[in-house]
């Protein structure tokens, strides 16, 4: 199986998937390492030097790259369900879950990690919230096709698991 854990920066997609996938007994991925590791440079790098463009064209290529991979937690990143088909796929390949937060709470969440995440960096604490605000407006109809959506306040593993359980019926190493 491969759980693909999508949602907006901040909704905590990579602490929750580490754990996630010592508790199943799966690898852990995080996508945006996997593509710092093949161009060999920082997201914020990518951004500035290729474009946006590049990295959304990289990060198609390292999800369909999954396919040869089997029992994976992947950390996606926060845009990648909402260019070209890249929801179907995940979807295709296993399982999408989506880490639902409100602006506020994932404001208060980024204000401190604005300068590794190129779309918000240099942002004041008012416009971060009002770029949140907008954009998960425009990407939680590519959020909502998830195979599973889950309010993550306070979200721990177990439920996490409770609920893969009852809609896969996955097999737990606990
Ligand atoms: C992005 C989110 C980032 C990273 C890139 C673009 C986005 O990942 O992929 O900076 O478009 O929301 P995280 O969600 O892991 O921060």
């Amino acid at each position: 199986m491969r759980i693909f854990l999508i949602g907006f920066m901040g909704s905590g997609k990579t602490t929750l998937g580490k754990q996630l996938a010592k508790k199943l007994g799966y690898q852990f991925v995080d996508q945006d390492t996997l593509i710092e590791e093949r161009l060999k440079m920082s997201v914020g790098d990518i951004f500035a030097t290729y474009g946006e463009s590049c990295f959304r064209t990289e990060e198609r290529d390292v999800l369909l790259s999954f396919e040869t991979s089997i029992n994976l937690v992947i950390s996606t990143g926060g845009g990648t369900p909402c260019f070209f088909d890249n929801i179907g796929i995940m979807n295709n390949l296993g399982c999408s879950i989506y880490l639902k937060a409100d602006p506020k709470t994932l404001a208060n969440r980024l204000k401190n990690s604005q300068n590794t995440r190129p779309l918000i960096r240099g942002k004041s604490k008012q416009e971060l919230f009002e770029y949140i605000s907008e954009k998960l407006f425009e990407r939680e109809p590519f959020y909502n096709q998830a195979t599973i959506s889950i309010q993550a306040i306070n979200l721990t593993v177990a439920d996490i698991i409770l609920v893969l359980n009852e809609s896969l019926k996955l097999p737990s190493k606990t």
